[in-house]
């Protein structure tokens, strides 16, 4: 039987990170394609959403086969958060998330974000206030500790599961190490024998080899992937089935830039499409001379007619 969180089924148990500025809906419906058994909007303002920021709002944009989605919200104001769950725009999510382990200097001093880890009264009233003000499943995102002084990832846990908390989602690293370093596994699988809801370890899983050992180590019961599904959206099916889909970085490129100009003006999406542009090509296209050319391209046409001519 696939995992659940709450009633919520998974197509899988390799889920994609929220990533601010990638995670974007072709992105997200690209890896779902592959297999992922959820993803995830990047964090998006409570507070902004409760004055309707227009930036804020279009981070919301969804597909209608885009299931199962989750959305994560991130902020310090437990009615502020309550609120924004009952926002209608967050009504298509099955899953809200909050985001308690953004390590982000200018979010950490807003009190929001990883700063959560150091104040676990206002975390628990965070999460109890969003579990009471929907009947979905409310996840919670956070790291093993804030520096490497304290390792509060299983007491965290046990809140966040007392709270009401539907599954959890634990960056094996400290706030203070932010995306470099040593994953610690050890305290992910600390996590996983603590508590009784879903588990998700996070941290540098890049292979299937990676994935196998993560759950082995850990107990976990899934696994949350982001920078390694960076220009490889077929990650999910290569990691889960132990074969290398056959794809067309082109057609998986111009999908991407398409889907966004769905929604999107062209010059956004050109500008929006540059780090993943710079992804998609990292691997078989070494050519730094077209990057080059490519990024300083501002219309699709010329980018993708570029593109055609060095890719087919
Ligand atoms: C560019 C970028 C943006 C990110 N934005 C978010 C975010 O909006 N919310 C969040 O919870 N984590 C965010 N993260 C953290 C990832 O979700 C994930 O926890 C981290 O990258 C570790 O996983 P990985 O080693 O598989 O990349 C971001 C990471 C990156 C690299």
């Amino acid at each position: 039987m696939n995992l659940k969180i709450k009633n919520v089924e998974l197509k899988s148990n390799l889920i994609l990170a929220p990533m601010a500025g990638l995670s974007d809906v072709a992105f997200r419906n690209m890896c779902l394609k592959f297999g992922a058994g959820l993803v995830c909007t990047e964090m998006v303002s409570a507070k902004a959403l409760s004055y309707k920021n227009k930036k804020t709002e279009d981070l919301l944009i969804t597909l209608d086969h885009e299931v199962p989605k989750a959305v994560q919200i991130f902020g310090h104001e437990p009615e502020v958060m309550a609120e924004a769950v009952k926002n209608p725009l967050l009504a298509k999510f099955d899953i809200i998330d909050i985001n308690m382990g953004c390590p982000a200097p200018k979010i950490v001093k807003n009190g929001d974000g990883s700063a959560l880890l150091k104040n676990f009264d206002l975390a628990e009233q965070i999460i109890s206030a969003c579990v009471n003000a929907t009947d979905k499943p409310i996840t919670v995102k956070f790291r093993i500790g804030f520096d490497e002084k304290e390792n509060i990832a299983v007491d965290f846990a046990r809140m966040c599961e007392r709270a009401g908390a539907a599954a959890i989602t634990v960056h094996g690293r400290t706030t203070k190490q932010g995306y470099s370093g040593i994953v610690n596994y050890e305290a992910i699988k600390q996590v996983k024998q603590a508590v009784n809801i879903p588990i998700f370890a996070n941290g540098n899983c890049e292979t299937r080899e990676d994935y196998e050992n993560i759950l082995k180590i850990t107990g976990a019961d899934g696994i949350m992937i982001g920078r390694a599904s960076l220009g490889s959206p077929e990650i999910f099916e290569e990691i889960l089935s132990g074969k290398k889909p056959d794809v067309n970085k082109f057609e998986q490129i111009k999908y991407h830039y398409e889907t966004l100009m769905k929604f999107f003006p062209e010059k956004a999406v050109v500008l929006s499409m540059r780090t993943h542009l710079a992804n998609y090509l990292k691997k078989e296209y070494k050519n730094t001379k077209l990057l080059i050319e490519l990024l300083k391209m501002n219309s699709y046409s010329e980018i993708i007619e570029k593109l055609r001519q060095n890719m087919l």
